[in-house]
């Protein structure tokens, strides 16, 4: 059973790729631009394209049955499309909360007619990384909205999932919010980032024109969409689901288990 990897170098995509080999897949092949730099493990067969060039992508697609879509909105609808024209018989999508900016994916997936699973992450734990700077070079987080409280979830975690609907099958029609094992505000991930580093960290709250000036530095146009989703959180705060777990058999991955791991990226 072929199973494709799109946005096969991608921070979810390259650790769907390790699931599966851990899991035991032996055909796998994986979608990326540039094949020779992608350097991704023995044993993938390793195709040229890119889901938004779909002319590369009949190549591709030719003989797999099951693919992990990477969230590209623009050719989402195109992408699937040749899927079905291929004979894909499921897609692992990753999309977002229902009805957020990532909606599209799962309306193209759903348009052409492959059965399909829908992946629902939250915030990401690396997006803590927007931090890093700061904390590297003054010790300080400057940022608002510090009380603003969600359940991110760890890269790991999603590319986990989706490896194990991939290998398993079914789970046809099914969404699936995936939430870190707990909520945080801000202040509390910055709290944790200083516990894994062994050092304090101060954290400022700033007023929100001053936090995007700050964060468009890290994170470009983005940073007042970003900054305005942190205030709906102090409204409506965001609780845990147990999916990660019922779906793996074991816990999800906590902030200080995350923090821990990528400890080296504050320093
Ligand atoms: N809840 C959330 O926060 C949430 C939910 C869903 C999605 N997302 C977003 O989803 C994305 C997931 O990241 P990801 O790294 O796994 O996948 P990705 O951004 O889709 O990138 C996957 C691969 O596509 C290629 N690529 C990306 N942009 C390109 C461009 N402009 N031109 C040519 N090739 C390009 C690169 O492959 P090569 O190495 O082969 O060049 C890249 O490694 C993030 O942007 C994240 O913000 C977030």
């Amino acid at each position: 059973m072929k199973i494709l990897v799109t946005g096969a170098t991608g921070s979810v995509g390259r650790l769907v790729v390790d699931e599966l080999l851990a899991l035991g897949a032996t055909d796998v092949r994986a979608l990326t631009n540039n094949p020779v730099k992608a350097a991704l493990p023995d044993g993938v067969e390793v195709v040229e394209g890119y889901l938004g060039r779909p002319e590369t992508l009949p190549a591709a697609l030719d003989g797999v049955e099951r693919m992990y879509l990477a969230p590209l909105i623009r050719t989402v609808h195109e992408v699937c499309r040749l899927a079905a024209a291929a004979g894909v018989r499921h897609i692992v999508d990753m999309a977002g909360m229902k009805g957020d900016h990532w909606q599209a994916i799962e309306d193209g997936v759903e348009a052409c007619g492959v059965p399909w699973t829908h992946l629902e992450p939250g915030e990401f734990m690396p997006n803590a990384d927007i931090w890093a700077g700061q904390i590297a070079s003054t010790g300080m987080v400057r940022d608002c909205y510090g009380d603003a409280t969600n359940a991110p979830i760890a890269l790991e975690d999603i590319a986990a999932v989706a490896a194990r609907i991939l290998v398993d099958g079914g789970h046809h029609g099914r969404s699936y919010e995936l939430t870190g094992p707990e909520s945080l505000s801000r202040r509390e991930r910055v709290r944790l980032i200083a516990e894994a580093l062994g050092r304090e960290i101060t954290y400022v709250e700033l007023p929100r024109d001053q936090a995007i000036e700050q964060l468009a530095l890290v994170m470009g146009e983005y940073a007042e969409w970003y900054v305005d989703g942190q205030a709906q959180l102090l409204e409506h705060p965001q609780r845990p689901v147990p999916t990660v777990a019922e779906l793996l058999g074991r816990p999800a991955t906590t902030f200080a288990e995350w923090a821990r791991r990528h400890v080296d990226s504050f320093r």
